[in-house]
């Protein structure tokens, strides 16, 4: 598996295994041990999850397979993010809301650490766009981070370009990544002008949501259905599965992405490395951008 190098000491896998849902996928510790494994053998090494994925929960869920299997943590990158106050049971927030404050980025990523008994973090990452964001502060958070030897590396994700470039100000040139939601359905990202703003920094964008949350292959909306069909055209060409096209897809952008898989089945897993053997054409790739009709070529 290629692995991306992202800044002196840090390169992840071109696919990345997400998180976000473990703890719906009921895994006992044990089981979390062998997933992880059964990654590393696809070359998936690198490995998202955020301090409020499953309810606050997944980071630690993660961790207890980390407790049982410490030499798992020098196989793997870990990267995790911060800068939500989501509402939940588990705090006592009145409204969910962002802090990008030094104080809890810094908390946060103490509690991170230990929560995943990883001893430091590949990387850390601002998870959404602060309206109240102080670029400068946020910057010396991650940089003291870097500095104690608790994060290896650092960046954002959900930035547009202006909050990009002005945080990448800050950090002279640091960050990392900008981790984003891009698929046959979501273009956000292409017409603001991101894409063009991290081939100019040289930095990877790391994929999120690559398959819609799935609803590529589950929508009944009629604009879903039409883009499905398109995939399922190519897949039959190229006799691979749709989800390993959506992945080629994905992976033929010249920012190199890094496309994270949120499926808790390996088999699925086994489909999105595939995608690094599959070459589309330009056509292919058109077909795809323009197949939901949100996209038009001028
Ligand atoms: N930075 C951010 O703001 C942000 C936001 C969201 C996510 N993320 C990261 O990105 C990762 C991936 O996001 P995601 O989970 O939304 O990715 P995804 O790969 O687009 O969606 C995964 C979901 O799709 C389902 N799925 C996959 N193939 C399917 C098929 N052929 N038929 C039906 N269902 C299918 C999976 O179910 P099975 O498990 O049953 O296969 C799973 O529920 C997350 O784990 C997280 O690490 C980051």
């Amino acid at each position: 598996m290629e692995k991306l190098q992202l800044n002196n000491e840090v390169s992840l896998s071109r696919i990345v295994q997400g998180l976000w849902r473990l703890t719906s996928w009921k895994m006992s510790p044990q089981e979390i041990v062998e997933f992880v494994y059964q990654c590393i053998d696809l070359g998936v090494t690198s490995f998202d999850t955020a301090e409020i994925y499953g309810n606050y929960e997944a980071e630690a869920k993660f961790g207890e397979a980390l407790k049982l299997d410490p030499s798992l943590r020098s196989k793997i990158e870990i990267i995790t993010k911060t800068g939500i106050n989501m509402k939940s049971v588990k705090r006592d927030y009145r409204i969910g809301h962002y802090d990008t404050s030094y104080d809890k980025i810094i908390a946060s990523c103490k509690k991170s650490i230990e929560l995943m008994n990883c001893d430091y973090l590949d990387v850390y990452l601002i998870h959404r766009e602060d309206p109240l964001i102080n670029h400068q502060e946020v910057a010396r958070a991650l940089n003291d981070l870097k500095s104690m030897g608790l994060i290896k590396s650092y960046g954002v994700s959900n930035f547009d370009p202006f909050k990009f470039e002005a945080i990448q100000h800050f950090t002279q040139n640091q960050l990392v990544t900008n981790q984003i939601e891009i698929s046959p359905l979501c273009f956000e990202h292409y017409n603001s002008g991101l894409m063009d703003v991290l081939q100019k920094h040289q930095v990877h964008p790391m994929i999120w949501s690559p398959l819609a949350g799935g609803s590529i292959f589950t929508s009944d909306d009629p604009k879903i259905v039409r883009v499905r069909n398109v995939i399922a055209d190519i897949a039959n060409r190229h006799h691979e599965e749709m989800d390993t096209i959506v992945y080629a897809w994905l992976l033929k952008h010249p920012t190199k992405g890094l496309p994270i898989s949120g499926s808790g089945k390996i088999e699925r897993l086994k489909h999105a490395v595939r995608a690094l053997d599959v070459e589309l054409s330009l056509e292919e790739w058109y077909e795809i951008y323009t197949a939901s009709q949100e996209q038009e070529l001028r």
